[in-house]
């Protein structure tokens, strides 16, 4: 029914402030206007990044959000918080908390120091084998590429392709963290992080939030006459630690997820306009869309060079930028990438709308693959 977004990047504003925005901004987005009153249950998605109101934080959406005395749940799966979150409202309406839940993902990250950061974004890794090791997201995701090269062969240059053309892509984005385009050759010029995977590679670290507000189907027209349905979802677990898993280059937690979503929503891969996919590092991408059914192993690479994920190709993939030039405020991501569907399946995507835009699907990550939730969405 509603969808709001804060700007992501370096910003002043502390969470309860981004909360606040993000949610004014979901109401202020319902068409035929929306009562407060309305909302009968909440979910909050935050990692609580930094040691922001590490417990009980759903108290503090309820202040901010003008809720006090509706059930709130916090939701964290890492990366993949907003993701489930959403899973959870549409559980919450299927229960009867109608007419409205209303979905929060927010993460403050950029006012601790370097040294904390890498602590708290080491936290939803494996602790025993991964963290203690010192092995970071970025060198977890910099194996996985060096894994996938030598299973398909150097996909280096798919790799500039997915930054160049998310860089691109946020450019056009006035919520995106990163506003810029890059060329290939500051791609393949700019300093490595995790060989192979260099700094243009990574998402970037950010402050943001997003909200979203769902009724049931039969209510929609109560508040707009151009829903966006949700029609289908779906989730999955793997292996926290990635030495676990059979294999490197497939998340099962995905392969799960998008199973059960189109089998949920009775839709064929054939029907999706464009995705929304978790980009935290450029090799991602490449997975996600073998992962999702869209490329069999090893074929991303050429799918990717062939244009067809660009914004004017016939799958385009993250039109708002992704993770990598959007930016990626842990608990804000799942949620912005169910705000970005808003618009476009609305076609108020503006500069960056996607022609034709009548079926997506979101995917949200947590870790590296060990939670996912993948949601279809559809207009008409
Ligand atoms: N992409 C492009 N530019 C980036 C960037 C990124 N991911 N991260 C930082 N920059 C830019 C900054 O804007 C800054 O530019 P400026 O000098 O023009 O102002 C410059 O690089 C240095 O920024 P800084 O914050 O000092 O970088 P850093 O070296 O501390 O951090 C990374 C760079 C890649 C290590 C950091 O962004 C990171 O850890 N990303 C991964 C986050 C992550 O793991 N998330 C969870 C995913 S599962």
């Amino acid at each position: 029914m509603g969808a709001g977004h804060t700007r992501f990047g370096v910003l002043d504003a502390g969470p309860r402030a981004l909360v606040r925005s993000a949610v004014d901004a979901a109401f202020a987005s319902v068409d035929k206007g929306a009562d407060r009153r309305d909302v009968h249950e909440a979910f909050l998605a935050t990692l609580g990044f930094g040691g922001h109101q590490i417990g009980n934080s759903a108290a503090a959406l309820a202040e901010e959000a003008g809720l006090v005395g509706v059930p709130v749940t916090r939701v964290e799966n890492a990366c993949a918080s907003g993701g489930f979150a959403v899973r959870s409202a549409v559980g919450a309406l299927a229960a009867g908390a109608t007419p409205l839940v209303l979905v929060v993902g927010v993460e403050k990250m950029t006012d601790v120091s370097n040294a904390r950061r890498r602590y708290w974004l080491g936290v939803s890794g494996d602790t025993e084998w991964e963290r203690s090791a010192g092995l970071t997201f970025a060198g977890v995701y910099g194996l996985i590429a060096s894994r996938y090269f030598a299973e398909h062969g150097d996909a280096s240059e798919a790799l500039v392709e997915v930054a160049t053309k998310n860089h691109e892509n946020g450019s056009l984005n006035p919520n995106a963290h990163f506003q810029k385009r890059v060329s290939r050759d500051d791609v393949r010029a700019a300093p490595r992080v995790a060989r192979p995977l260099g700094l243009f590679d990574c998402c970037p670290v950010s402050d943001g939030a997003a909200a979203l507000l769902l009724a049931p189907a039969e209510l929609a027209h109560r508040y707009t006459d151009t829903p966006v349905f949700l029609d289908g979802t779906g989730a999955g677990t793997d292996f926290l630690a990635v030495q676990e898993r059979r294999e490197l280059t497939r998340f099962r937690a995905t392969q799960h997820a998008a199973h059960e979503a189109f089998r949920s929503a009775g839709w064929h891969r054939s029907e999706v306009s464009f995705l929304e996919v978790h980009d935290c590092f450029t090799i991602a991408e490449l997975l996600a869309l073998e992962d999702l059914g869209f490329a069999s192993p090893g074929e991303a690479p050429a799918l990717t060079l062939s244009g067809a994920t660009r914004r004017d190709g016939r799958l385009p993939v993250n039109p708002d930028g992704g993770l990598k030039a959007k930016g990626h405020p842990i608990g804000a991501t799942g949620v912005s990438q169910a705000y970005e569907v808003f618009l476009q399946l609305r076609g108020q995507a503006g500069a960056r709308q996607v022609a034709h835009a009548e079926h997506a699907l979101t995917h949200n990550v947590g870790g590296a693959g060990a939670t996912a939730a993948v949601t279809l969405f559809s207009v008409g």
